[in-house]
């Protein structure tokens, strides 16, 4: 998609327009007869979120009605699903060029619906022979947006089309070298990014007990790799790190997926795929925060040597670990990541991203972020707020001391998995323990990483679910340290 800024005289646009149209904003620019006018304030009237349509053959005017005096968040998010419905209009009218005005509209409700129209003309088309239908030019009013605004968004925007990319992608088409080298490559170009990427002997060399174990079933070689983020000026003395899980296929390994549980764990490395992004997405955008991302990678398969229940395994910290299921991988591979992260950056705040449990599906669908925090209440509460916002949205698990219990093991100090209660919880609090002392936030993403049906402006398949969370965060992390 090609977005230009230029004005648009509404009266005689030659093209497919659309309008945003709020509460209260006169008509006197809208290119309707009187007749077209009272139907559209008729179906305005029943439907105060419905899209008109004007046949100006072979173009079209559209009318996108919404609810400007709703609150910020609501009225933004309206606009999101406004966009999407209009992509699936175009799409059937085949309309690959249009214009987008407004009247009274605010930047961050053109922003919004840009954001939408965006996130909704993505479709995972690489591998068929006919290309999806795209929308290819968008010309923006320029009454309505600043250029560097537009600019902005579109370098997130696109990073979140590179993550949905890596995730869709097969794993026999992106092993865990493959990505590592793709992110490697992306960040030798980038201002103040630094990518190390660690091989299966430098990891051994480091005793990552837990990566290791789950790559051992594995015939490609396992990856760590640290991407740093230095700006020259940062709102943080010490870094804020992202961890992320990057199961780049999981099978479960001897404790195989049965049936159809398989499908879609391509997308078990959604999480390291999420964090590399926020991090070019932050770098793009020259956010005053210093970040690394510590993003653990391997596949999870039942082969010859492969990790087996009753395995005890020592992890970086030096922690034993005992396994009851080769299928809750994701927490070993984390565990070294986190301890790694607290031992060579010492982070003010550390964040991880996985798509962990079926659990957390269960307990709240795909409609949001299962969310758990140790010693960081405040920034939870923040990115809480933020995820309002932007309507990527979490909610808080509790974390009592009485779930370690469920995870005590009699060989070892800790075991991978509890009960059948409470799994969620219990992955968390695994995590929480290598965390120690450095406040920690948890996000188990797996019901939202990736959908088997569009979700809105989620196409199907992979999200990139809480990279504008994160972003957004990120960008309003100095009110963290105001309100120390
Ligand atoms: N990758 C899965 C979790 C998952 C499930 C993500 C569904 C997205 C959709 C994870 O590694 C896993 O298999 N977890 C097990 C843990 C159990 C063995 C304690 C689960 O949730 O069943
Ligand atoms: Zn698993
Ligand atoms: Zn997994």
């Amino acid at each position: 998609m090609v977005y230009s800024l230029a004005p648009i005289n509404t009266k005689d646009y030659d093209g497919t327009m659309v309008v945003l149209y709020g509460n209260e904003v006169s008509d006197r620019n809208l290119p309707l007869a009187k007749r077209e006018l009272e139907y559209l304030k008729q179906r305005r009237e029943e439907d105060s979120k419905s899209i008109v349509r004007f046949d100006r053959l072979p173009n079209h005017l559209f009318v996108v009605n919404f609810d400007s005096e709703k609150q910020a968040a609501p009225c933004q998010e309206q606009l999101r699903r406004s966009a999407a419905k209009l992509v699936a209009i175009l799409d059937t009218l085949k309309v690959d060029t249009i214009a987008v005005t407004a009247e009274g509209t605010l930047p961050e409700e053109m922003v919004a619906f840009l954001e939408g129209l965006t996130l909704a003309d993505y479709r995972f088309d690489r591998y068929k022979s006919q290309a999806a239908h795209h929308i290819a030019k968008v010309t923006i009013d320029q009454a309505f947006l600043k250029q560097e605004e537009l600019d902005t968004n579109l370098r997130l925007w696109n990073r979140i089309h590179w993550c949905r990319e890596w995730v869709n992608t097969p794993v026999a088409d992106l092993n865990a070298a493959e990505f590592a080298e793709q992110l490697e490559t992306i960040a030798r170009d980038m201002d103040h990014v630094e990518c190390t990427v660690f091989d299966k002997k430098k990891i051994e060399s480091l005793r990552m007990g837990g990566l290791l174990a789950v790559n051992r079933g594995s015939v490609d070689e396992p990856r760590f790799v640290v991407l740093e983020y230095k700006p020259a000026v940062a709102v943080n003395a010490k870094p804020v790190a992202l961890v992320g899980k990057g199961i780049m296929y999981d099978t479960g390994g001897l404790n195989i997926k049965p049936g159809d549980y398989m499908q879609e764990m391509k997308s078990d490395m959604a999480g390291a795929a999420t964090m590399a992004s926020v991090l070019f997405a932050a770098a793009d955008n020259q956010l005053p925060v210093h970040l690394v991302a510590l993003l653990p990678m391997t596949d999870n398969r039942p082969g010859f040597n492969a990790y087996a229940a009753d395995d005890i395994l020592t992890m970086y910290d030096g922690t034993t670990v005992e396994v009851v299921n080769t299928d809750a991988e994701g927490r070993l591979i984390l565990a070294d990541a986190i301890a790694f992260a607290v031992d060579k950056y010492n982070p003010e705040l550390l964040i991880d991203a996985a798509t962990l449990t079926g659990a957390a599906v269960r307990a709240i669908s795909t409609f949001g972020i299962a969310a758990m925090q140790q010693n960081a209440a405040n920034p939870l509460s923040l990115l809480k707020v933020v995820g309002e916002q932007v309507y990527e949205r979490l909610v808080e698990f509790p974390f009592w001391e009485e779930y370690d219990e469920l995870i005590k093991s009699d060989m070892a100090d800790v075991k991978n998995c509890g009960t059948a209660q409470a799994g969620t919880i219990t992955a968390g609090k695994f995590l929480a323990r290598f965390a120690k002392q450095t406040p920690y936030i948890h996000l188990d993403i797996a019901g939202v990483a990736y959908f088997t049906k569009p979700q809105h402006y989620y196409a199907t398949g992979a999200s990139g679910y809480s990279i504008r969370l994160l972003y957004a965060f990120l960008q309003t992390y100095d009110l963290l340290n105001k309100s120390r």
